[in-house]
């Protein structure tokens, strides 16, 4: 089961855009994935259909299973929605020891998913800090402008801090250049920037269109919205890479499990 967070601390990047889409692009490709909306604007469920259910609030705060708390959306795609009153968890969390890793140990019960995939709120708050514990790929939506590129760089220091600190080895697998206008001199500069600094991590850039922002409100991903458009081309490009991984890590856990061996 890949754990992967969608994480950028500056808002309007494109977190939720980039989960909902990455996520309903795994499923159409038969793998099984749990969205879980940790942002208590809750945008995930206004993107998706959803309507009232338990929600992540329940789970952690109530002894509601996670399986009566889950949305099943559609075949292989599932989600945690989140609701206004995440920010009293927080509190809450604030007080109990071990808090950085509290919803790791609430999540573990997570089984028979392909992939999770957390959207993120726009912080380093201790959600965001649970979040990073909990999962082991970090996908940084990043704005092609210079503000969204200094946030990139502040978002791969803090994760790299973070992993000293606590002994972690989340890794950044992505960097998904977003909000990006061909036309305009500062979002190709600051691609490249992008580019040339983390070539193997940074995926093409998701052009600004129309029908990326039309979709949520039809509450459909850009696949079902917009198929042969230009924000599915660009998603099914970021979805084929995060794909091509699983043969990579299959690769790297067959070592291990040689070297093991020996
Ligand atoms: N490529 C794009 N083209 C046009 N609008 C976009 C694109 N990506 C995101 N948006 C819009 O920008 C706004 C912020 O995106 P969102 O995914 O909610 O960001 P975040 O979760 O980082 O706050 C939303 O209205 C979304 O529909
Ligand atoms: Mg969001």
């Amino acid at each position: 089961m890949r754990k992967i967070c969608v994480i950028n601390h500056k808002g309007g990047v494109g977190k939720t855009t980039t989960s909902v889409n990455i996520a309903a692009g795994l499923a159409m490709q038969d793998r099984k994935v749990l969205v879980i909306d940790l942002d208590a604007q809750g945008n995930v469920n206004s993107c998706l259909d959803v309507d009232n259910h338990n929600d992540i609030f329940n789970f952690l705060t109530e002894k509601i299973s996670l399986q009566e708390c889950i949305v099943h959306l559609g075949k292989n795609f599932d989600i945690l929605k989140s609701d206004k009153k995440l920010a009293e968890v927080e509190i809450y969390m604030m007080s109990e020891k071990g808090k950085e890793h509290y919803l790791k140990e609430k999540l573990e019960t997570i089984k028979g998913y392909d992939y999770v995939i957390i959207d993120c709120p726009p912080s380093l708050n201790l959600f965001n800090r649970n979040a990073l514990l909990f999962c082991d790929e970090a996908i940084i939506p990043a704005s092609t402008d210079p503000l969204g590129y200094e946030a990139l760089e502040k978002m791969i220091s803090f994760i790299d801090s973070l992993n000293e600190y606590y002994d972690h080895d989340i890794r950044v697998t992505k960097i998904v250049p977003t909000l990006y206008d061909a036309r305009s001199n500062i979002c190709k500069k600051t691609f490249k920037k992008i580019q040339s600094t983390f070539p193997t991590i940074a995926t093409e850039p998701i052009r600004i269109n129309t029908k990326i922002k039309e979709a949520p409100v039809a509450k459909k991903s850009i696949f079902a919205y917009d198929k042969r458009g230009k924000g599915s081309q660009d998603y099914g490009k970021v979805v084929k890479l995060v794909l091509r991984d699983e043969n990579l890590r299959k690769k790297s856990q067959d070592a291990k499990a040689v070297v093991a061996a020996l």
